[in-house]
């Protein structure tokens, strides 16, 4: 990869809200650094990115990503060590999903080296915001849009590639509990869920809503046809731990491939846990949580990273899980984040020393 860190223009904040912000204290993805990155797409090619004091954006009426939703994300998590050395996690899988979604609606892939000598000077610009407490760290969210402007309902001919950050604690506050979706659908075959386009998740808000109001927090995805299989939350992929066995639902069309899930698989298998990737039928899941072999159920993401789920809903009854002194939940969430957080060896190189 050939470095562009020396052409990346620095534009200094005359002042920090840096004083303002409790780091012991943190909710998620709700104060920004200062700082954030900037980069356009105009004349079929991408600018050179620039560094800039975090600050609104102006757009046309007319940008398509207001009508037509032309926009993809990431999200990414940078942590730092005793030594204030600082560390990302596996940053080029996020990379890559980044131009995957990218593509998948229509929008122009963004060279690595923009994406991770940008995100470095970001960060090198911005260390003093990435939170030393444990379970804290800077929430990193790249994205693309399209800010080229017209009515057509075609692809737009401009874009911005933006990175803000914000130093965050847990996603979820309080235990989890979910809904098993019997109506409404995430994505279809052949749609947009393997994608991390905006659009997927303002799609979920209202059937989430609806389950907010019957005291759930996240809504579990089925497949759309038979609503039988689990596929993934709101936020997060899913593991069900049946007697000693870890499940996860394969990844398809309709799921986000999760950095998170892909590495707990590893990580568990590794570990010398029985790993089973396949389908995953609702009923095999309410029938374990009736005869008493269903021990343990929780997502997996950046955001959420390891959240145990407390209980899920299906049609109208409601399951609790039992509560285990030693979980797989808990062993595996302190596997990873200390590898994250440089407290032990990474024998797997998702490591990444910025
Ligand atoms: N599924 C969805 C819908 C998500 O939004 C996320 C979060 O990014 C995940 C799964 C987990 O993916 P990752 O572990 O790469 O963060
Ligand atoms: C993440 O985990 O990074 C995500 O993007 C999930 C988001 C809904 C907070």
């Amino acid at each position: 990869m050939n470095s562009i860190i020396n052409d990346i223009e620095i534009i200094k904040s005359e002042t920090t809200k840096i004083n303002d912000v409790d780091f012991n204290n943190l909710a998620f993805g709700s104060v920004f650094s200062d700082h954030m990155l900037e980069c356009n797409y105009k004349d079929e090619k991408w600018e050179a990115p620039k560094v800039v004091p975090y600050q609104s954006i102006s757009l046309d009426p007319s940008a398509k990503i207001f009508h037509y939703g032309q926009s993809v994300f990431e999200g990414m998590k940078a942590y730092k060590d005793a030594n204030e050395d600082v560390y990302l996690f596996r940053p080029l899988d996020n990379f890559k999903r980044l131009n995957i979604s990218a593509k998948r609606l229509a929008m122009p892939e963004l060279p690595e080296n923009y994406f991770m000598d940008g995100l470095k000077a970001l960060l090198e610009v911005d260390k003093d915001w990435i939170p030393k407490q444990d379970g804290s760290s800077l929430y990193i969210r790249p994205f693309i849009f399209a800010s080229g402007s017209g009515f057509h309902a075609s692809p737009a001919n401009e874009y911005k590639f933006l990175i803000c950050t914000a130093p965050s604690g847990s996603y979820f506050s309080g235990k989890v509990k979910v809904l098993i979706e019997q109506t409404y659908s995430r994505s279809a075959n052949g749609g947009v869920g393997y994608a991390k386009a905006g659009g997927n998740y303002a799609g979920q808000f209202y059937p989430t809503q609806l389950a907010v109001e019957k005291g759930y927090q996240q809504v579990i995805w089925t497949d759309d046809t038979s609503h039988e299989y689990i596929e993934e939350a709101g936020a997060m992929n899913i593991f069900v731990r049946i007697n000693d066995t870890l499940i996860t639902a394969p990844t398809s069309d309709r799921i986000l491939d999760g950095i998170t899930r892909k590495s707990i698989v590893e990580l568990a298998k590794a570990e010398g846990i029985n790993v089973e990737v396949r389908k995953l039928s609702v009923h095999e899941v309410v029938d374990a949580a009736k005869n008493g072999t269903l021990k343990e159920m929780f997502g997996a993401g950046t955001a959420a990273v390891i959240s145990p789920i407390s209980g899920f809903g299906y049609k109208d009854e409601d399951f609790e899980l039992p509560e285990l002194e030693d979980t797989f939940a808990s062993f595996l969430k302190k596997r990873i984040t200390d590898i994250q957080t440089n407290k032990v060896e990474d024998p797997f190189g998702w490591r990444y020393k910025v």
